[in-house]
Protein backbone atom coordinates (compact mmCIF):
# COMPACT_ATOMS: atom_id res chain seq x y z
CA UNK A 1 0.00 0.00 0.00
CA UNK A 2 1.31 3.54 -0.57
CA UNK A 3 2.45 5.77 1.82
CA UNK A 4 -0.04 9.17 2.30
CA UNK A 5 1.10 12.74 3.06
CA UNK A 6 -1.35 13.51 6.12
CA UNK A 7 -1.96 17.18 7.31
CA UNK A 8 -3.46 17.18 10.62
CA UNK A 9 -4.85 20.30 10.91
CA UNK A 10 -5.22 22.01 15.02
CA UNK A 11 -2.27 19.64 15.51
CA UNK A 12 -1.75 21.51 18.64
CA UNK A 13 -4.79 21.26 20.05
CA UNK A 14 -6.46 18.51 22.31
CA UNK A 15 -8.18 16.69 19.27
CA UNK A 16 -5.33 17.44 17.14
CA UNK A 17 -2.71 16.24 19.14
CA UNK A 18 -4.70 12.54 19.80
CA UNK A 19 -4.78 12.43 16.12
CA UNK A 20 -1.24 12.39 15.47
CA UNK A 21 -1.14 9.70 18.92
CA UNK A 22 -3.65 7.36 16.88
CA UNK A 23 -1.76 7.58 13.42
CA UNK A 24 1.31 6.35 14.92
CA UNK A 25 -0.15 3.87 17.34
CA UNK A 26 -2.32 2.29 14.45
CA UNK A 27 0.46 2.48 12.22
CA UNK A 28 -1.70 4.11 9.92
CA UNK A 29 0.54 4.44 6.67
CA UNK A 30 2.01 8.19 6.42
CA UNK A 31 5.01 9.01 4.62
CA UNK A 32 5.12 12.72 5.79
CA UNK A 33 3.10 14.08 8.90
CA UNK A 34 2.20 17.80 7.82
CA UNK A 35 0.89 19.23 11.54
CA UNK A 36 -0.68 22.58 11.28
CA UNK A 37 -1.77 25.27 14.06
CA UNK A 38 -2.06 29.02 14.23
CA UNK A 39 0.65 31.60 14.58
CA UNK A 40 0.44 30.79 18.35
CA UNK A 41 2.60 27.55 17.66
CA UNK A 42 5.30 28.72 15.85
CA UNK A 43 8.47 27.19 16.80
CA UNK A 44 6.17 24.60 18.23
CA UNK A 45 7.20 20.30 16.80
CA UNK A 46 4.51 17.05 17.67
CA UNK A 47 6.64 14.14 18.31
CA UNK A 48 6.03 11.02 15.74
CA UNK A 49 7.44 8.46 15.73
CA UNK A 50 10.35 9.28 17.98
CA UNK A 51 10.89 12.25 15.37
CA UNK A 52 10.44 15.88 16.19
CA UNK A 53 8.44 17.46 13.26
CA UNK A 54 8.09 21.38 13.31
CA UNK A 55 4.30 22.50 13.65
CA UNK A 56 3.28 24.95 10.43
CA UNK A 57 1.20 27.56 10.33
CA UNK A 58 -1.83 27.27 8.71
CA UNK A 59 -2.23 28.83 5.19
CA UNK A 60 -4.04 28.41 1.72
CA UNK A 61 -0.69 26.76 0.33
CA UNK A 62 -0.43 24.05 3.38
CA UNK A 63 -1.98 21.39 1.51
CA UNK A 64 -0.01 21.16 -1.61
CA UNK A 65 0.95 16.89 -2.42
CA UNK A 66 -1.61 16.47 0.42
CA UNK A 67 -3.15 12.93 0.62
CA UNK A 68 -5.35 13.46 3.79
CA UNK A 69 -6.32 16.23 5.62
CA UNK A 70 -7.65 15.45 9.45
CA UNK A 71 -9.39 18.93 10.69
CA UNK A 72 -9.77 19.58 14.00
CA UNK A 73 -8.89 23.58 14.55
CA UNK A 74 -13.10 24.39 14.76
CA UNK A 75 -15.47 25.44 12.40
CA UNK A 76 -14.79 28.68 10.82
CA UNK A 77 -11.37 27.38 10.44
CA UNK A 78 -12.99 24.39 8.65
CA UNK A 79 -15.55 26.06 6.56
CA UNK A 80 -12.80 28.72 4.97
CA UNK A 81 -9.95 25.64 4.55
CA UNK A 82 -11.66 22.60 4.02
CA UNK A 83 -12.30 23.57 0.27
CA UNK A 84 -8.71 24.85 -0.52
CA UNK A 85 -7.38 21.22 0.85
CA UNK A 86 -10.26 19.59 -1.11
CA UNK A 87 -8.90 21.53 -4.71
CA UNK A 88 -5.16 20.98 -3.84
CA UNK A 89 -6.64 17.22 -4.22
CA UNK A 90 -6.98 16.05 -0.28
CA UNK A 91 -9.55 14.09 1.21
CA UNK A 92 -10.57 15.92 4.26
CA UNK A 93 -12.15 14.35 7.25
CA UNK A 94 -13.50 17.19 9.27
CA UNK A 95 -14.04 17.00 13.05
CA UNK A 96 -16.25 20.42 13.41
CA UNK A 97 -19.62 20.67 12.75
CA UNK A 98 -19.12 22.78 9.83
CA UNK A 99 -19.98 20.47 7.15
CA UNK A 100 -22.08 17.70 9.12
CA UNK A 101 -25.62 18.50 8.34
CA UNK A 102 -25.13 19.12 4.81
CA UNK A 103 -27.10 16.70 2.39
CA UNK A 104 -24.03 15.83 -0.16
CA UNK A 105 -21.70 15.14 3.03
CA UNK A 106 -21.61 12.04 4.61
CA UNK A 107 -21.18 11.56 8.06
CA UNK A 108 -20.02 8.68 9.36
CA UNK A 109 -19.31 6.42 12.34
CA UNK A 110 -17.35 3.22 10.59
CA UNK A 111 -19.67 0.76 13.12
CA UNK A 112 -22.39 2.02 12.21
CA UNK A 113 -22.75 3.70 8.43
CA UNK A 114 -19.46 2.91 6.54
CA UNK A 115 -21.10 2.38 3.43
CA UNK A 116 -21.69 6.14 3.68
CA UNK A 117 -17.60 7.48 2.63
CA UNK A 118 -18.57 5.89 -0.79
CA UNK A 119 -20.65 9.14 -1.53
CA UNK A 120 -18.20 11.31 -0.56
CA UNK A 121 -17.14 14.76 -2.41
CA UNK A 122 -14.06 15.14 -0.84
CA UNK A 123 -15.29 15.83 2.52
CA UNK A 124 -16.18 13.58 5.22
CA UNK A 125 -17.61 14.80 8.83
CA UNK A 126 -16.55 13.31 11.42
CA UNK A 127 -19.77 13.66 13.94
CA UNK A 128 -20.26 15.33 17.34
CA UNK A 129 -18.64 13.45 20.31
CA UNK A 130 -21.56 12.62 22.43
CA UNK A 131 -23.49 11.62 18.99
CA UNK A 132 -20.80 9.09 18.32
CA UNK A 133 -20.55 7.50 21.65
CA UNK A 134 -24.18 7.38 21.46
CA UNK A 135 -24.69 5.48 18.40
CA UNK A 136 -21.56 3.28 18.52
CA UNK A 137 -24.49 1.94 22.06
CA UNK A 138 -27.31 1.85 20.46
CA UNK A 139 -27.16 0.56 17.10
CA UNK A 140 -26.51 -2.97 17.98
CA UNK A 141 -30.04 -2.92 19.66
CA UNK A 142 -31.69 -0.69 16.66
CA UNK A 143 -29.94 -4.11 14.22
CA UNK A 144 -32.08 -6.45 17.36
CA UNK A 145 -35.74 -4.37 16.70
CA UNK A 146 -35.35 -0.73 15.48
CA UNK A 147 -35.76 1.86 17.65
CA UNK A 148 -38.40 4.42 18.44
CA UNK A 149 -37.69 6.77 20.58
CA UNK A 150 -34.24 7.81 22.13
CA UNK A 151 -33.82 10.10 25.84
CA UNK A 152 -30.42 11.33 26.12
CA UNK A 153 -28.74 12.91 29.52
CA UNK A 154 -25.06 13.95 28.98
CA UNK A 155 -22.72 13.97 31.66
CA UNK A 156 -19.45 15.32 29.39
CA UNK A 157 -15.94 15.75 30.47
CA UNK A 158 -14.05 19.11 30.29
CA UNK A 159 -11.62 18.05 27.29
CA UNK A 160 -14.69 18.28 25.24
CA UNK A 161 -14.08 22.17 25.30
CA UNK A 162 -10.16 21.18 24.12
CA UNK A 163 -7.05 22.19 25.97
CA UNK A 164 -8.31 24.64 27.23
CA UNK A 165 -11.37 23.51 28.86
CA UNK A 166 -9.00 21.05 30.63
CA UNK A 167 -6.31 23.43 31.55
CA UNK A 168 -9.33 25.65 33.33
CA UNK A 169 -10.87 22.65 35.42
CA UNK A 170 -7.37 21.31 36.35
CA UNK A 171 -6.29 24.73 37.58
CA UNK A 172 -9.70 25.07 39.25
CA UNK A 173 -9.59 21.80 40.83
CA UNK A 174 -5.88 23.77 42.28
CA UNK A 175 -7.34 26.45 43.89
CA UNK A 176 -7.21 28.72 41.18
CA UNK A 177 -9.87 31.41 41.76
CA UNK A 178 -10.68 30.08 45.45
CA UNK A 179 -7.39 30.53 47.60
CA UNK A 180 -8.28 33.86 48.62
CA UNK A 181 -10.76 34.04 51.34
CA UNK A 182 -12.03 37.53 49.10
CA UNK A 183 -12.55 35.97 46.12
CA UNK A 184 -16.08 34.79 45.53
CA UNK A 185 -16.62 30.62 45.64
CA UNK A 186 -17.87 30.98 42.10
CA UNK A 187 -15.33 32.43 41.00
CA UNK A 188 -14.10 30.54 37.14
CA UNK A 189 -10.30 30.04 35.91
CA UNK A 190 -8.67 32.52 33.65
CA UNK A 191 -9.01 31.92 30.36
CA UNK A 192 -11.69 29.11 31.01
CA UNK A 193 -14.09 28.90 28.10
CA UNK A 194 -16.89 27.59 30.37
CA UNK A 195 -19.23 29.76 31.79
CA UNK A 196 -18.67 29.46 34.92
CA UNK A 197 -16.85 27.39 37.28
CA UNK A 198 -16.39 24.02 36.66
CA UNK A 199 -14.96 22.68 39.40
CA UNK A 200 -17.20 21.43 42.62
CA UNK A 201 -20.47 21.90 39.68
CA UNK A 202 -22.44 20.72 36.87
CA UNK A 203 -23.09 23.11 34.15
CA UNK A 204 -26.21 22.22 31.93
CA UNK A 205 -25.55 24.38 29.35
CA UNK A 206 -23.19 23.21 26.35
CA UNK A 207 -22.77 25.24 23.33
CA UNK A 208 -25.59 28.07 22.82
CA UNK A 209 -28.62 28.15 23.63
CA UNK A 210 -31.78 27.73 20.66
CA UNK A 211 -34.87 29.30 20.31
CA UNK A 212 -36.84 25.76 21.09
CA UNK A 213 -35.15 26.28 24.50
CA UNK A 214 -32.45 23.24 23.44
CA UNK A 215 -28.91 23.71 22.99
CA UNK A 216 -27.16 23.42 19.98
CA UNK A 217 -25.07 20.50 21.50
CA UNK A 218 -28.34 18.89 22.48
CA UNK A 219 -30.22 19.50 19.05
CA UNK A 220 -26.95 17.73 17.12
CA UNK A 221 -27.09 14.94 18.92
CA UNK A 222 -30.77 14.42 18.01
CA UNK A 223 -30.12 15.77 13.91
CA UNK A 224 -26.92 13.92 13.52
CA UNK A 225 -27.76 10.33 15.41
CA UNK A 226 -30.92 10.64 12.41
CA UNK A 227 -28.37 11.17 10.15
CA UNK A 228 -25.90 8.57 10.84
CA UNK A 229 -28.83 5.94 11.57
CA UNK A 230 -31.02 6.78 8.91
CA UNK A 231 -33.80 7.21 10.98
CA UNK A 232 -37.26 8.28 10.87
CA UNK A 233 -38.23 11.06 12.46
CA UNK A 234 -38.96 9.48 15.86
CA UNK A 235 -38.53 11.17 19.11
CA UNK A 236 -35.27 12.20 20.15
CA UNK A 237 -33.84 14.27 23.37
CA UNK A 238 -30.89 14.99 24.88
CA UNK A 239 -30.31 17.12 27.77
CA UNK A 240 -26.29 17.69 28.01
CA UNK A 241 -24.65 18.65 31.04
CA UNK A 242 -20.90 19.68 31.42
CA UNK A 243 -19.34 17.87 34.42
CA UNK A 244 -15.74 18.60 36.62
CA UNK A 245 -14.10 15.16 34.68
CA UNK A 246 -10.69 15.50 32.96
CA UNK A 247 -11.95 13.12 30.22
CA UNK A 248 -14.11 10.88 28.51
CA UNK A 249 -18.08 11.19 28.35
CA UNK A 250 -20.69 9.24 30.34
CA UNK A 251 -24.19 9.18 29.19
CA UNK A 252 -27.68 8.08 30.30
CA UNK A 253 -29.70 6.85 27.41
CA UNK A 254 -33.37 5.69 27.42
CA UNK A 255 -34.05 4.15 24.01
CA UNK A 256 -37.86 2.19 23.07
CA UNK A 257 -37.56 -0.67 20.36
CA UNK A 258 -40.51 -2.08 18.13
CA UNK A 259 -40.53 -5.03 19.99
CA UNK A 260 -39.27 -6.25 23.34
CA UNK A 261 -36.35 -7.69 23.85
CA UNK A 262 -34.38 -9.64 26.72
CA UNK A 263 -31.94 -8.37 28.20
CA UNK A 264 -29.47 -11.51 27.44
CA UNK A 265 -30.29 -10.34 23.94
CA UNK A 266 -29.05 -7.35 24.33
CA UNK A 267 -26.50 -8.16 26.51
CA UNK A 268 -25.22 -11.07 23.38
CA UNK A 269 -25.73 -8.16 20.85
CA UNK A 270 -23.41 -6.00 23.11
CA UNK A 271 -20.93 -8.31 23.25
CA UNK A 272 -20.33 -9.07 19.82
CA UNK A 273 -20.62 -5.33 18.77
CA UNK A 274 -17.67 -3.74 17.15
CA UNK A 275 -16.37 -0.63 19.36
CA UNK A 276 -18.43 -1.69 21.97
CA UNK A 277 -17.10 -3.09 26.08
CA UNK A 278 -19.80 -4.53 27.53
CA UNK A 279 -19.08 -3.92 31.46
CA UNK A 280 -22.41 -5.12 33.33
CA UNK A 281 -21.84 -6.79 36.49
CA UNK A 282 -23.00 -3.97 38.90
CA UNK A 283 -23.31 -6.08 41.96
CA UNK A 284 -19.62 -6.41 41.55
CA UNK A 285 -19.07 -3.16 40.92
CA UNK A 286 -18.12 -3.31 37.44
CA UNK A 287 -19.91 -0.83 35.56
CA UNK A 288 -18.14 2.14 33.11
CA UNK A 289 -16.68 4.86 34.04
CA UNK A 290 -14.76 7.78 33.27
CA UNK A 291 -11.67 7.34 35.14
CA UNK A 292 -11.37 3.76 33.65
CA UNK A 293 -12.55 4.52 30.34
CA UNK A 294 -10.43 7.46 29.64
CA UNK A 295 -7.55 6.62 26.68
CA UNK A 296 -9.69 3.15 25.62
CA UNK A 297 -10.71 2.79 22.29
CA UNK A 298 -14.50 0.97 22.81
CA UNK A 299 -17.46 2.71 23.91
CA UNK A 300 -18.12 0.65 27.16
CA UNK A 301 -21.73 0.28 28.28
CA UNK A 302 -23.47 -1.37 31.40
CA UNK A 303 -26.50 -1.07 34.19
CA UNK A 304 -28.60 -2.34 31.58
CA UNK A 305 -31.94 -2.13 32.26
CA UNK A 306 -35.69 -2.63 31.11
CA UNK A 307 -38.12 -0.13 31.99
CA UNK A 308 -40.10 -1.14 35.34
CA UNK A 309 -43.22 -0.04 33.26
CA UNK A 310 -42.44 -0.46 29.40
CA UNK A 311 -41.02 -3.97 28.35
CA UNK A 312 -39.94 -2.67 25.01
CA UNK A 313 -37.79 0.59 27.12
CA UNK A 314 -34.47 0.45 28.62
CA UNK A 315 -32.07 2.18 30.33
CA UNK A 316 -28.22 2.09 29.84
CA UNK A 317 -24.73 3.81 31.29
CA UNK A 318 -22.55 4.47 28.47
CA UNK A 319 -18.83 6.04 28.63
CA UNK A 320 -16.69 6.92 26.00
CA UNK A 321 -13.53 8.48 25.18
CA UNK A 322 -14.62 11.67 23.49
CA UNK A 323 -10.88 12.78 22.58
CA UNK A 324 -10.62 9.39 21.33
CA UNK A 325 -13.84 7.76 19.55
CA UNK A 326 -15.58 10.82 20.31
CA UNK A 327 -12.95 12.54 17.85
CA UNK A 328 -9.56 11.55 16.85
CA UNK A 329 -9.53 8.00 16.71
CA UNK A 330 -13.34 7.48 14.50
CA UNK A 331 -11.41 10.18 12.33
CA UNK A 332 -8.71 7.89 11.74
CA UNK A 333 -11.15 5.03 11.19
CA UNK A 334 -13.12 6.57 8.26
CA UNK A 335 -9.16 7.54 6.75
CA UNK A 336 -8.48 3.82 7.14
CA UNK A 337 -11.64 3.11 5.55
CA UNK A 338 -11.26 5.05 2.90
CA UNK A 339 -7.42 4.32 2.17
CA UNK A 340 -6.72 1.25 3.77
CA UNK A 341 -9.83 -1.26 3.25
P1 LIG B 1 -2.94 26.91 18.29
O1 LIG B 1 -2.47 25.95 19.36
O2 LIG B 1 -1.79 27.43 17.47
O3 LIG B 1 -3.86 27.95 18.79
P2 LIG B 1 -8.29 23.05 21.12
O4 LIG B 1 -9.65 22.72 20.58
O5 LIG B 1 -7.70 21.96 21.94
O6 LIG B 1 -8.24 24.38 21.79
O7 LIG B 1 -7.33 23.18 19.83
C1 LIG B 1 -7.62 24.02 18.76
C2 LIG B 1 -6.56 23.78 17.65
O8 LIG B 1 -6.93 24.60 16.55
C3 LIG B 1 -5.16 24.17 18.07
O9 LIG B 1 -4.23 23.34 17.45
C4 LIG B 1 -5.08 25.59 17.52
O10 LIG B 1 -3.76 26.00 17.23
C5 LIG B 1 -5.82 25.42 16.22
N1 LIG B 1 -6.25 26.71 15.71
C6 LIG B 1 -7.06 27.61 16.32
N2 LIG B 1 -7.19 28.73 15.55
C7 LIG B 1 -6.44 28.52 14.45
C8 LIG B 1 -6.14 29.29 13.28
N3 LIG B 1 -6.67 30.51 13.09
N4 LIG B 1 -5.33 28.74 12.34
C9 LIG B 1 -4.79 27.53 12.53
N5 LIG B 1 -5.03 26.74 13.60
C10 LIG B 1 -5.83 27.23 14.55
Amino acid sequence: MSRLRVAVVGATGAVGQEMVSVLESRRFPVSDLVPLASERSRGKSVTFHGEAIEVKVLGKDSFRRVDLALFSAGGSISKEMAPVAVKDGAVVVDNSSAFRMEPEVPLVVPEVNPEAIAGHRGIIANPNCSTIIMVVAITPIHRLSPIQRIVASTYQASSGAGARGMDALLRELDGEGRRSSTVPLNTKAQGSPFPHRLAGNLIPRIDVLLDNGYTREEMKMVHETRKIMGLPPIPISATCVRVPVERAHSESIQVTTASPLTLDQIRTALRAAPGVKLEDAPREDIYPMPLIVSGQDDVSVGRIRRHPDEPSTYDLWVVGDQVRKGAALNAVQIAEKLFCA
